[in-house]
């Protein structure tokens, strides 16, 4: 028995990492603890073990992108949209951007309680690159305390019209990059439902306006497509895919939006003509200027 003892005694305490393996190497305790992420005494329950792994795991596909425009102009600006409580935004902030002297994240937030929070927890913590500005993505686009250039703009679930406005948001800012995970839009669904496009009435796609749910999830659908071909047409290349860990979640795909130096082939003609062929099949043309080319 003391035998035993002996041998646990012996046994080297579990480090951080073995106890906690969702975390990343050099992830800041003290900040996850601030999100309410883990625990006071350093646990993770199942909801926030979850939420800590999907976080991590849309920053991998982040941080890539920022290197690399630092790589090229030395300095990378990050505008998250719709940031609540910014988890994305502190998260990337404590992984990339903590170490190096350049660099700046910023959250827009329509919310202001959330946005004092988090430029409280930004001074606690000393991330004086971050800053939070309590107002719309369309506000965003010309307040005075962001860059004229944003190079990743990102928009995690921001609610309804705000991933639009995100859109028009980095065009407007000429970002490299945007990272869209879109939330339920209503608008597009609204103006099908207004019009039932006539031009499919007589299809037997005018089942599609049969169930106000399936109207509402293919308009969904549509927007993300009209999104794609609105970015494709101001020259992005775009991949969509699906954010991994969100299963549980009807609202995870991933629009990854790359903006390309050169116009190959005529691919932004071609895009500009696909979206108003869309629009006009579906009746539309009065979003035209939402997803404006
Ligand atoms: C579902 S939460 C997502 C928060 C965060 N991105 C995340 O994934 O944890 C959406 C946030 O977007 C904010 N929001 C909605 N519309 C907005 C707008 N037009 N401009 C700025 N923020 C907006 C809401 O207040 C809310 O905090």
């Amino acid at each position: 028995m003391a035998k035993h003892k002996d041998k646990a005694a012996a046994r080297p305490a579990p480090t951080l990492q073995e106890q906690l393996p969702e975390l990343r190497p050099g992830q800041s305790v003290e900040l996850l603890k601030a999100l309410h992420i883990l625990t006071r005494e350093g646990k993770l329950n199942q909801d926030t073990r979850r939420k800590l792994k999907q976080v991590n795991h849309l920053v991998q596909f982040i941080e890539p992108l920022l290197a690399e425009v630092l790589a090229e102009r030395g300095d990378v600006s990050l505008a998250d949209h719709g940031a609540g409580k910014s988890y994305l935004g502190f998260m990337l902030y404590d992984l990339f951007f903590k170490d190096k002297v350049v660099g700046r994240v910023s959250g827009v937030e329509t919310r202001a309680e959330l946005v004092e929070k988090s430029r409280a927890l930004a001074a606690q913590l000393g991330f004086a690159r971050m800053d939070f500005l309590a107002t719309t993505v369309q506000e965003a686009l010309t307040h005075p305390d962001l860059p004229a250039r944003v190079d990743v703009v990102t928009a995690l679930h921001a609610c309804d019209t705000a991933t639009d406005d995100a859109i028009a948001f980095g065009l407007a800012k000429q970002a490299r990059h945007m990272v869209l995970v879109p939330c339920c839009q209503a608008e597009v669904a609204g103006v099908m439902r207004q019009h039932k496009a006539f031009s499919l009435s007589r299809t037997p796609l005018a089942e599609l306006w049969r169930h106000p749910l399936h109207t509402r999830e293919f308009g969904s659908q549509i927007t993300n497509v009209l999104r794609c071909l609105q970015l494709e047409a101001h020259g992005y290349s775009v991949t969509v895919t699906e954010l991994v860990g969100w299963e549980h979640s009807l609202k995870n795909e991933l629009i990854l939006a790359r903006k390309m130096p050169t116009d190959r082939g005529g691919a932004r003609e071609r895009a500009r003509e696909r979206l108003g062929q869309v629009l006009e099949a579906l009746n539309l043309r009065e979003l035209s200027q939402r997803f404006a080319v």
